[in-house]
This record gives C-alpha cells, sequence and structure tokens, in this order.
C-alpha cells in the first residue's frame, strides 16, 4: 500500500524523505514522489512510475531539490494507471497544495464534478488530486480551516500528508482508517506511514488516532481532534534496532525472516511461561465469562486466516466452544451472528488491515469483546481491540509472511492452554506436556531450516510445474492452504490447497502425470486416510512430496517420490514445524524463476484498502 514520509526541520528534506520512502519500499508501490518547498525554488515536485531508484535518479539522490519542508510518497495504485501523473503528491491547479495521501475518497467523483463545475481543471485520474484541488478551493488564508473543511467534505479512509505554499513552514497531517505516526527529533519533525521510515533519525514517535490532524514545524507538533480542539498526546520510545529491518547479509529480507523463527518463536513465547504456567499478563478474562461463551469468531485477511483455520481445530479440541473464522472481509457483509457472549479473536500482522479493523469494529459493536493479536505494536488493531497480545516477531519486511505466522500461531497455543486451564478443560497431564513441547519448538524449527538445502533441490526439480496441489487433512490441511498461499504469491504459479478427501469430488480430474500434489501428512490421527488420498493421487500419475514426521517417514517413503521429515512434537503444534518447509520450498521456487521475492507484483504489506 502507499507509504507516506514528511520532514520538516532545518536540513535538506530531499534526501532525507528517498531514505525515508525507501524503508517504505516493501509496502508495496508501482510510483514514487517528492514535493519540497524551498525559498528560492518555492514549492517543487518531482515523481515517476515505477521504482524508487528511478525518482532517486531524477533528482541526483534529492540533490536537485533545495528546501527543508517536504513530503513523499511511494504509491499503490488504486484510482488510475501508475503514471508519472497519478503518482503522488498531487498538486492544486493553483500550486498552492500538494498532497500525499493513502487510502481511498470514496466520494470523489462528485467532488470532482463540482470543483469541475467551478472551472478547476484535472489533470490525473487520482481521487488525491481532488483533495488537493478542494483544500485550494476552501482555501481563504487559513490552513487549518481549510483542512477541516475538507474533511467534512470527503468520505472514505485516509492519511494525507499536506503542504501548502502560502504556509511554508509546515506540514498538516490527518488520518481516518489509514495508519499515520508522527517522528520527534532535535530540531525536525517528520511524519510516516509506519515507524520503519522514520527509526534513522529517531525512536521518538507519536501515534495518531484516527479523526486526529497534527499541525508539524520543525519544533514541535500540535494535534487536534476532529472540531479543531488540542489534544495531548502520549509519546512512545520505539526500542527495536534499526538492523531489525535490515537484510542483514540475507538475498532477500524473506530467506532472513525464515531463519529468524526459532529466535521469534522463543521472544513470543518464553517470557510467557512461568513455571510450566502460561501467564499471560496482558490478558484478564474470568473463568465465568469464558464459560458463558458462545462462540469464539476468528477475523483475519490471508496468512493470518490461516492461522486462524489452524486455531479452529486446537481451541474447539481443547475448549470444547464453537469456532466460527471468518474471512475479514466477509464478515461485515453477511450478517454475522455475534452477541454480548461472543469473542472475536482478531488476527493481524500490520494491525493496520482496513478489512480486518473494520470487521473487528463491527463484531464490537454487535457486542462481542475482542482480543487481538498483532505485531506492531501501537496499531490501529491493537489500540482499539479490548485486549491485545502482541507477537514479538520484530519487523517483518517481506511481503509474504514468515515469521508473523508463526508467532501468531504461538500465540494461539498460549490462549489455548490459558483459557483451558481456566474453564478446566484441559487435564494437569496435557497441559504439561504441551507446554513442555512447546519450549522445545525453537529448538526443532532450528533442526529443520539447518536441512534447507534438501527442500532446494526439490525445489530445483519443480520450479517450472505451472500447478501446483497442496493436500491434508485436519491441521494439515490448514498449513496447506498457507503453503499454497506462499508459492502462488512469491512465484506467481498456480496453486491450490485442498481437503485431501475432498479432492475425489471433483478437483482429482486436474491431476494428471507429472503434476507436482504436496501431500501433508504429520498428522497421525488421520495418517492412513491422507495416505489412502495420496494412493489416489500417485495412481493418476502425480508425482508426490510428503511432509511428513520423522516417526511416519518410513511409510510415506514405501509410496510418495520425496519424503521431508520434520521432528515429531505435540499433535497440536506441528502447525509450526509443518509450515517452514513449504515457506522454504516457495522461497526457493520463486528464487529459480528469478521473481522479485521480497516485493511480488501487485502485492502490498499492508491493506489498507478494502
Ligand atoms: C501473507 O503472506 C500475505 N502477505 C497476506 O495474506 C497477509 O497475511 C494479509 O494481508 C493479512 O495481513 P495482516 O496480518 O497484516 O492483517
Amino acid at each position: 500500500m502507499c507509504g507516506i514520509v514528511g520532514f520538516v526541520g532545518r536540513e535538506e528534506a530531499a534526501p532525507i524523505l528517498l531514505e525515508g520512502l525507501s524503508r517504505l519500499e516493501y509496502r508495496g508501490y508501482d510510483s514514487a514522489g517528492l514535493a519540497i518547498w524551498g525559498a528560492q525554488d518555492g514549492l517543487q515536485v518531482v515523481k515517476a512510475k515505477g521504482r524508487l531508484q528511478v525518482l532517486s535518479d531524477l533528482t541526483q539522490g534529492g540533490a536537485t531539490l533545495h528546501g527543508s519542508i517536504g513530503l513523499g510518497h511511494t504509491r499503490w495504485a488504486t484510482h488510475g494507471e501508475p503514471s508519472d501523473v497519478n503518482s503522488h503528491p498531487q498538486v492544486s491547479e493553483r500550486g498552492r497544495f500538494a498532497v500525499v495521501h493513502n487510502g481511498i475518497v470514496e466520494n470523489y467523483m462528485e467532488i470532482r464534478e463540482f470543483l469541475q463545475n467551478q472551472g478547476i481543471t484535472f489533470v490525473s485520474q487520482t481521487d488525491t488530486e481532488v483533495v488537493a484541488q478542494l483544500l485550494d478551493y476552501l482555501y481563504e488564508g487559513d490552513l487549518l480551516d481549510a483542512v477541516a473543511k475538507m474533511l467534512h467534505r470527503i468520505r472514505g479512509a485516509y492519511a494525507f500528508g499536506i503542504i501548502c505554499a502560502d504556509c511554508p513552514d509546515k506540514l498538516v497531517a490527518v488520518r481516518k482508517d489509514s495508519p499515520l505516526i508522527l517522528g520527534h527529533g532535535e530540531g525536525f519533525q517528520m511524519l510516516a506511514s509506519d515507524v520503519t521510515a522514520v527509526i534513522k533519525y529517531t525512536r521518538e514517535v507519536t501515534y495518531l488516532d484516527n479523526d486526529e490532524l497534527a499541525v508539524v514545524t520543525p519544533d514541535g507538533v500540535q494535534v487536534y481532534d476532529a472540531y479543531l480542539q488540542p489534544v495531548e498526546k502520549e509519546q512512545h520510545h520505539v526500542d527495536w534496532e534499526i538492523s531489525a529491518a535490515e537484510k542483514g547479509g540475507y538475498e532477500h529480507f524473506m530467506a532472513k525472516e525464515i531463519m529468524e523463527q526459532p529466535e521469534a518463536f522463543r521472544k513470543t513465547v518464553f517470557p510467557r511461561i512461568r513455571d510450566g504456567q502460561v501467564a499471560l499478563d496482558d490478558l484478564h478474562f474470568e473463568k465465568d465469562y469464558l464459560e458463558q461463551l458462545d462462540k469464539i469468531y476468528i477475523i483475519a485477511c490471508g496468512s493470518s486466516y490461516h492461522v486462524g483455520m489452524v486455531a479452529k481445530y486446537n481451541f474447539e479440541k481443547l475448549l470444547r466452544k464453537p469456532v466460527e473464522v471468518a474471512l475479514a472481509s466477509e464478515f461485515r457483509y453477511s450478517e454475522p451472528i455475534v452477541t454480548g457472549h461472543t469473542l472475536a479473536l482478531v488476527i493481524s500482522q500490520s494491525g493496520e488491515t482496513i478489512d480486518t479493523l473494520t470487521a473487528m469494529r463491527e463484531a464490537k459493536r454487535l457486542g462481542a469483546r475482542a482480543l487481538a493479536i498483532v505485531n506492531v505494536v501501537g496499531s490501529t488493531i491493537a489500540r482499539e481491540a479490548d485486549d491485545v497480545l502482541y507477537t514479538w516477531a520484530g519487523p517483518e519486511i517481506a511481503v509474504a509472511t514468515t515469521k508473523a505466522y508463526s508467532t501468531q500461531m504461538a500465540v494461539t497455543y498460549l490462549i489455548a492452554l490459558y483459557f483451558a486451564q481456566m474453564m478446566g478443560t484441559i487435564s494437569p497431564e496435557e497441559y504439561a506436556a504441551i507446554v513442555s513441547e512447546l519450549l522445545l519448538i525453537p529448538t526443532k524449527l532450528e533442526t529443520i531450516l539447518a536441512q534447507s538445502q534438501d527442500i532446494q533441490y526439490y525445489a530445483s526439480l519443480y520450479f517450472n510445474h505451472p500447478s501446483i496441489f497442496f493436500i491434508g487433512r485436519n491441521i494439515d490441511y490448514a498449513v496447506g492452504m498457507e503453503g499454497s498461499l506462499k508459492l502462488k504469491e512469491i512465484s506467481y504459479i498456480h496453486s491450490e490447497a485442498y481437503a485431501a478427501g475432498e479432492l475425489k469430488h471433483g478437483t482429482i480430474s486436474l491431476i494428471e502425470p507429472g503434476t507436482l500434489v504436496v501431500a501433508l501428512a504429520s498428522c497421525r490421527a488421520v495418517f492412513e486416510k491422507e495416505m489412502s488420498n495420496v494412493v489416489e493421487v500417485k495412481s493418476r500419475g502425480a508425482d508426490v512430496i510428503a511432509l511428513t514426521t520423522e516417526d511416519l517417514a518410513g511409510e510415506t517413503a514405501k509410496t510418495v517420490d520425496h519424503t521431508i521429515a520434520i521432528p515429531t512434537t505435540h499433535p497440536m503444534l506441528l502447525p509450526s514445524l509443518d509450515v517452514v518447509p513449504l515457506q522454504l520450498f516457495a522461497y526457493y521456487v520463486a528464487l529459480q524463476r528469478g521473481c522479485d521475492i521480497d516485493k511480488p507484483r501487485n502485492l502490498a504489506k499492508s491493506v489498507t484498502v478494502e
């Protein structure tokens, strides 16, 4: 999704903005631009379709633009194709306002027509140009007044950075449903879509809330609410190192993040286990509340949804409560059955996914209590949920999630154990067995990662296959969904995940000699059934890679072409181990195909439009 950076201080702004934008590249974009105001040159705007490097070349790394106040933007096209003219900043016809925007202005068409009837000419197809033109139309010498009037006229989701050539000592930042943070330094202030863009310059940040507006000058920031009443905001200190958002010698962020999983799992789980007990100090659930739950609704998108699919099996088993897993984008529009006894478990790496955020708001409106599992500290979902458990995965830069998925999964185990113990639905023996296995997962992950060359070999055999199936039963099926998504998003190979028993109800017609089927066969309880399905595809000519546990590997080897064996663990925890070979397989296949692994085409890291 679009990335915004703003700087106001005493140094040249353009190089700082380019550096900030480079930190936001991971979000996904197709064009980039800068607007700088300087005393000599006034408002200077340079923008270009393509990678940030194009913009950097055009401006000689920012050296051709002079001024210490400015805005930068990476655009992920929504309204209008990726092109120079549709790139941001968008500038008003009179050249007074430059605007960068993340989000969608839903009523932009009617405003555009209104402004055209006033004689204003538009040059782009964007909803953002409407905002720049509207600001200029409404401006009567008072910047804040114009911004407030503009905000009353537009509908939608947005984060804006605004620069006005008449007030060149300040930037205005506004947000509603799209993220925006402020960074504070000595003699300079910044604004950005996320912390990674400012961390090189400052660790002191403020998270803007919905409908807040900030006036940003070199010496400070004043935040206002929607009625232009001043708001006192708390500053936060960011404590992760900038190296956490760098490749550290790896060719891709994805490779680094796959390798970081043992450590991320440790950081997420170990401090929350004390004396063999799951200690979730941030949660305050009562036994009565849990016993009266009518349903747990898990709400998420993409890989986070796949975590929810696994959690459903584990929660239902341990808690004996009905669990429904909803795609967040469907939830709001499906008249969900939610009561005051429903717990909404919301899962999101970014904490900003608009579908998940709006679904959580709807669940809360209907009476649910929202418990969120989030990676990005201070994100909107984290702040709006009733309870939050952070995954301590650190910044995840690759678009394809790996360590966030793994740590989200880890948190669902902790919740399941914590609730089950409180409700008395788990025996002390089983509880102790799961907890002790949980503590072994990082070492077992390291064992799997140490064998990545085997998976690289399988990738070299199959990277040219046009279509790959993942089959499994029970939680193996849920993990197969994640394996399939990983492969699709970074290698562009068509892939489907199928419940193995469902194949023969239609999809098996697609299996022909040479089709690759990755069969997840790690659940002992359904192993024989799964192997029957493997035989079905084998006998139709499929090549099969089985993913199973060490103790079952001898069995699969009799039937399949290749076996990947993971260490054994408690059945509930298998997904944490199963997923890693699938991540590696997707990674190596994409590498063989020469794909842009960290920034796959058409995708964005944080999806802030519906
Ligand atoms: C996963 O690799 C994807 N990039 C995507 O499916 C992602 O999980 C989804 O967009 C949800 O994001 P969130 O966890 O930040 O809400």
